[in-house]
């Protein structure tokens, strides 16, 4: 195994059966407390005071680590700010007899220095080495953005769900109330829990906090809930040693395969304890799946809220899963899988009809969700296996032709779309398939991007309604990628446009989101950014603006 970097600091530990869950996997609890432990390490030796936990970032679970296998955590500061400073971990997982190592966790958390007194410390800045470490220190600002907005985000985002309805229907069969899930427990703070200051360490709360919520869990799903990832939380005050911590916890909404569970933690010292008046240290927001006895992911029920505190809770799931969304796509940097598919003529017929089939598949997926509502422009998302897509829907007071006409002609999209800055034909493969190069603007400090893509559309088939267009990255050898540009990848997206009636239309538009692309997209999906609606909104302009000559030569 390679030396440690400068700075870094790196936990091993064997997974033991006091570590495990009845099922033998490694506790997400124990996981929480050997990252949060690591973490202080690495923010201690860089601050060379006593550090605590101000937050910890969404943090998704791709593996489970079993009793018997070797849990590995680098931890290591990738940017000091004033008093706190970021921290990136890792965790690797090692199989003892096969030697392979898998991933389970990337995550970010924020500590700050705590000097014994009352002073603040001003930090040092971070010894940049490599173009890795350049990277991470450019991105933990953008992240740090985030982390603060998180608060006004979720006020944004809970106003805004009032505007629209949700389809609670008490008479639907199925649902269930929550009550039954409701559960409170109590710790008292000793020495082993604290740090030499008396600070009780964040990874122990987080631990216990986990185990609250796993009953939860349990109670809706009537068998072992397994914790696929933690919402981003902060600590909003200190708790020492002799503090009593109450945990409270309840399931707050349910998505098809994932369940959240909320906890509160408050902290009574011994004279609050006798008053009944606790500090709110923190409250934090849990995901579960769960796994039946075939080993499929169970499909929970969903949830029917009763009381006024239900229903803001089950709405405020809804907010934390679209910043959810929007965070784990823009924030966790991906490496992109290149999928792309290869252009050849004589292979044209069965290149294109797959390119209007995938696109017509995506659209009839079951799952996709409404996350934001305006009058004529509605947005749902579908994840599928850690697999984002996007559906715009909007209305148009044009007819469906028109749009079609328009709206196929990717030259025109620089008109409407701020995210093409250029769009050419680079061939002309026939009436229905065109291939364009197509230049995009720069987000977060990178280079330009751009694309070579397949567009194939379709005329509705008789009795239909429906009019395609379809856009597919694909590899031409005469264009290959240049170095001013980063190549990117659009994998399946496109418009279906529906007559409504001779003079209006439905006009949907699809994306299966890429790693490159997710940036354009990840602001507007956690809540920060309104690029989509705007984009769909000058669509609309675009179509309804339109002069009705020309159509005539092409419809
Ligand atoms: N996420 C990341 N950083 C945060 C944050 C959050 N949610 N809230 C505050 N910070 C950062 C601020 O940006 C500031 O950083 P800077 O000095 O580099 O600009 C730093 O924390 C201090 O912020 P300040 O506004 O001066 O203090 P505060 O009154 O908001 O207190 C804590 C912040 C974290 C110190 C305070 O809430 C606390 O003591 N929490 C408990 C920490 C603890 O004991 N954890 C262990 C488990 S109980
Ligand atoms: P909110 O109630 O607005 O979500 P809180 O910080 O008060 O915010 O609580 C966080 C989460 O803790 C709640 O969403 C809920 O899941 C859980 N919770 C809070 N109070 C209770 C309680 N009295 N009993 C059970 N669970 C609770």
């Amino acid at each position: 195994m390679e030396r440690p970097a400068p700075g870094e600091v790196r936990m091993s530990q064997a997974v033991q059966p006091a570590h495990g869950s009845p099922r033998g996997e490694l506790s997400a609890g124990q996981l929480l407390k050997w990252i949060d432990a690591a973490a202080c390490l690495a923010a201690e030796k860089h601050a060379g005071v006593s550090c605590v936990t101000a937050s910890v970032d969404d943090i998704q679970f791709e593996e489970t680590a079993r009793v018997g296998q070797i849990i590995t955590i680098k931890a290591k500061v990738t940017r000091a700010f004033s008093t706190s400073m970021e921290i990136s971990i890792r965790v690797t997982v090692q199989d003892m007899c096969t030697d392979v190592e898998k991933l389970v966790s990337v995550a970010f958390c924020t500590f700050v220095a705590k000097p014994v007194g009352k002073e603040k410390i001003q930090l040092k800045p971070v010894i940049l080495l490599t173009e890795q470490d350049r990277v991470e220190h450019n991105l933990a600002s953008e992240r740090r953005k985030v982390r603060l907005q998180h608060e006004d985000t979720f006020k944004t985002l809970m106003k805004e769900s009032n505007k629209f309805s949700d389809s609670i229907c008490d008479e639907e069969e199925g649902v269930v109330s929550t009550r039954g899930t409701s559960v409170q427990s109590i710790e008292l703070v000793l020495p082993p829990h604290a740090n030499h200051h008396g600070n009780t360490f964040g990874g122990q709360i987080m631990a216990w906090m986990e185990t609250v919520a796993t009953i939860s869990a349990s109670r809706l799903c009537r068998v072992h809930p397994l914790l696929k990832s933690v919402d981003m939380f902060k600590f909003r005050g200190p708790s020492t040693v002799g503090d009593r911590l109450v945990f409270n916890a309840v399931v707050n909404n349910t998505f098809q395969t994932c369940v959240e569970v909320g906890v509160r933690v408050e902290a009574f010292d011994c004279q609050e304890w006798s008053e009944g008046r606790g500090r709110h240290i923190n409250s934090a927001f849990l995901i579960y799946n769960a796994i039946n006895d075939k080993q499929e992911l169970v499909i929970f029920p969903k949830i029917k809220p009763m009381s006024k505190d239900d229903f803001r809770r089950y709405r405020g799931a809804k907010a934390r899963k679209r910043i959810r969304l929007g965070r784990k796509y823009v924030i966790s940097h991906k490496e992109e899988v290149p999928l792309c598919v290869h252009w050849d003529i004589s292979n044209q017929v069965t290149l294109s009809n797959g390119n209007v089939e995938a696109l017509k598949n995506l659209a009839a997926k079951s799952g996709w969700e409404v996350t934001s509502a305006m009058e004529k422009i509605k947005i749902y998302t579908l994840e599928e296996h850690d697999i984002l897509s996007i559906w715009v829907e909007k209305h148009v007071e044009r007819p469906a032709h028109l749009a079609y006409h328009l709206l196929s002609d990717f030259t025109k999209r620089p008109l409407w779309d701020p995210h093409y800055v250029s769009c050419e034909v680079i061939d002309w493969v026939g009436e229905d398939d065109q291939i364009y190069h197509i230049t995009c603007p720069i987000v977060n400090g990178d280079k330009l991007k751009d694309l070579v893509v397949l567009v194939s559309r379709r005329r509705p088939l008789k009795d239909g309604n429906t009019y395609a267009v379809a856009v597919q990255s694909v590899i031409l050898p005469s264009v290959p990628p240049s170095s001013q540009h980063i190549r990117s990848e659009i994998i399946c997206a496109g418009f279906l446009i529906h007559a409504i009636d001779s003079s209006s239309c439905t006009v949907s538009y699809f994306n299966q989101i890429s790693a490159s692309i997710s940036p354009y997209f990840a602001g507007n999906l956690g809540g920060w950014s309104k690029s989509i609606e705007e984009t769909a909104a000058s669509c609309i302009q675009f179509i309804e603006n339109a002069p009705d000559g020309g159509l005539i030569s092409i419809c």
